[in-house]
């Protein structure tokens, strides 16, 4: 007899109960490195709005929206009631012998927000199903008479085996097998891209099947300008290379437009989405291609399920993402980015000017920004490198990650404010607060990064080396 645990059960679970299940059942690497951060040792009561309420009574304030899913705040009461009347209603989740009212409202609704030649769109389930299924449908426009793909030198697309293959990110420690044939380009830099295009022409072809990119990088918080935009569209163009604009962070309104792209008027072949595309409670994403390209890969009868998975457009998923969609639209989520982002830039590029001992650079757009931390840590490094586990060193960026995970941890246990680090080359400080946040959670932020900064960079390593490995080591 399977021993089962009811909700109210659930509840009662001790953190460290949590913690050893997790060493037993999930990933105990997992466990130490979440552990270095305060949340993983804390219960979470609810969640609201910009709010995160722990059972020990605490409120946080979450600037990490989920890390992009949570653009509409936690449990929005409008995404809570469609689902609760979705299920009241006992309606169909989803049978593969029917055609689903709700798949094809939701792609419906997707065309009508997208420029008009991004009209075909497929839904899954995580961020990398949908940039590989993106990748596939490109791929199989050709039939097989193109074999190479390209992608930039910091792209995040993924860890399943293709999209981790496409991620550029040195986070990425261990080759595994992947799709073949991926040239990489520097981001933002149209003349490598035009190298790697140009240096693989068979008979004055292109042999790519697909370029893609995020417009804008979220976890490195980099952004391709507008005239590199233009100029890799004019390429692809000419080429005739499909693009492929991942946004599976940047889309659903996080930089203060329905997705990055459209700032810039540039339009991809094909869109990969997810993240806050489910409300912030359905597992959706998906990716929407041009009919053309669409016409060659799965155009014919005889091709039309080469691409399906089993929870490809639950009902309730779709209902969720349609609410999520109307939200955006009716209260002005996109304004609202905008709005984030106009108060809280200039404020975090003042601080870099002040505390050059503490910050190199503010950037990003609406509700996506970044700080890049001087990682300069000389003078107590010799003393922490008694403390340090072995492979740690082996990471190259550590000097930075062990600099902003000393922010995060002050932010978080003297101001009860919820940050993150970007896991790619500049290793940021992300501030993404959920589009729910007010002026005074955005006030209170500036404060706490003020306070935070005027203490000493050693100071707060040294708390956080002593919060992380325990007191013993603070000798
Ligand atoms: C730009 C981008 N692409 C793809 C992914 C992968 O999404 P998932 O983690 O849902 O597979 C992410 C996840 O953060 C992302 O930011």
């Amino acid at each position: 007899m399977p021993v089962k645990y009811n909700l109210d059960q659930i509840e009662e679970l001790s953190i460290d109960k949590i913690h050893e299940m997790y060493r037993n059942y999930v990933n105990y690497g997992q466990v130490n490195l979440l552990s270095s951060f305060s949340p993983a040792r804390l219960l979470v009561e609810k969640a609201e709005g910009q709010y995160i309420y722990l059972k020990n009574g605490t409120k946080v304030s979450d600037f990490t929206a989920g890390i992009g899913v949570l653009n509409h705040g936690h449990n929005h009461p409008r995404i809570l009631k469609a689902r609760v009347e979705f299920q009241k209603h006992q309606k169909m989740e989803v049978h593969k012998n029917f055609l689903s009212p709700y798949l094809a409202a939701l792609a419906h609704s997707i065309s009508t927000i997208l420029p008009e030649s991004l009209c075909m769109s497929y839904f899954c389930n995580s961020g990398a199903e949908a940039v590989e299924g993106a990748v596939k449908l490109a791929y199989k426009s050709f039939n097989g008479s193109r074999s190479r793909i390209a992608a930039a030198d910091i792209a995040f697309h993924g860890k399943l085996l293709g999209s981790a293959g496409l991620t550029g990110s040195p986070e990425i420690k261990f080759n595994f097998p992947t799709i073949p044939n991926i040239d990489r380009f520097k981001y933002n830099d149209i003349e490598s891209v035009r190298s790697v295009v140009e240096g693989n022409l068979v008979s004055g072809q292109s042999s790519h099947y697909a370029i893609i990119i995020e417009p804008f990088n979220a976890s490195n918080v980099q952004e391709c300008g507008g005239e590199f935009l233009e100029q890799l569209r004019n390429l692809c163009s000419h080429y005739q290379i499909p693009l492929i604009f991942d946004e599976v962070y940047t889309g659903w309104a996080k930089t203060g437009d329905w997705f990055y792209f459209l700032k810039h008027g540039v339009t991809p072949d094909l869109l990969s989405m997810s993240k806050s595309f489910g409300g912030g409670k359905s597992s959706i994403s998906g990716f929407v291609a041009t009919r053309d390209i669409f016409d060659a890969a799965y155009g014919r009868d005889i091709d039309a399920t080469l691409h399906s998975t089993t929870y490809n457009g639950f009902g309730e998923e779709c209902i969720t993402a349609l609410e999520a969609i109307s939200i955006i639209d009716e209260e002005n989520l996109n304004l609202a980015a905008q709005n984030v982002g106009e108060y809280i830039l200039p404020k975090l590029t003042d601080l870099a000017l002040e505390y050059p001992e503490w910050l190199v650079e503010a950037r990003g757009t609406g509700a996506l920004m970044g700080l890049v931390l001087n990682s300069d840590i000389s003078p107590i490094f010799d003393r922490l490198l008694d403390y340090i586990p072995f492979g740690v060193l082996n990471d190259t960026n550590f000097r930075k990650k062990l600099v902003v995970s000393s922010v995060i941890h002050e932010l978080f246990e003297q101001h009860q404010i919820l940050t993150y680090f970007g896991s790619n080359v500049d290793v940021p400080l992300i501030i993404a607060p959920t589009l729910m946040s007010t002026e005074e959670d955005w006030a209170h932020l500036i404060y706490a990064l003020r306070s935070v900064f005027k203490k000493k960079k050693y100071e707060l390593i040294l708390k956080f080396a002593a919060f992380k490995y325990g007191k013993k080591y603070l000798k």
